[in-house]
């Protein structure tokens, strides 16, 4: 019998300022769609991240992956990158993207895709706020990938 594929998730935290702005358009146009998002001197979120690998059992072990490994690779691929930074220039990983929570949970995945071998990375969501995250789930049609779990108005209140 094959060894049992068992999926495993590990949460983080980061604390990154960002301001949400497309350069290709007006400041009008950006003032207009991401209203205070857009606030020049940008503002603040402790983003919740929570990533999940999926992998088999490994008989010897009984893990799939050391959860110590996991958090450790996305610390050095993702935490320490980000926290304290400003995600509109600080981070090389999100150079040339709008730091919305879409964008940067498609570059987190990008970022720990290969890392995390020989697991398989299933699922990154990233809570901006305590009442809205987003959820994506890789590049391949996987069922339910991107979903947005909140209704399409942004806040960035908490
Ligand atoms: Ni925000």
């Amino acid at each position: 019998m094959a060894d049992p594929v068992v999926r495993i998730t590990t949460s983080s935290h980061f604390s990154s300022a960002h301001r949400l702005h497309n350069d290709a358009r007006d400041p009008a146009w950006n003032r207009d769609v991401f209203g205070k998002c857009n606030n020049p001197h940008a503002h603040g979120h402790t983003y919740e991240l929570e990533v999940t690998v999926e992998g088999p059992v490994d008989p010897a072990t009984g893990w799939i992956l050391d959860f110590g490994d996991l958090k450790r690779i996305v610390a050095e691929k993702v935490v320490k990158k980000c926290d304290l930074r400003n995600l509109n220039s600080d981070v090389l990983f999100l150079r040339g993207v709008n730091p919305t929570a879409e964008n940067i949970a498609v570059r987190i995945w990008d970022e720990l895709a290969e890392g995390v071998a020989p697991a398989r990375l299933v699922r990154v969501v990233l809570h901006e706020t305590e009442r809205n995250k987003v959820v994506y789930t890789g590049p391949e049609p996987r069922g339910a990938r991107g979903d947005r779990e909140t209704p399409a108005i942004r806040s960035c209140a908490p």
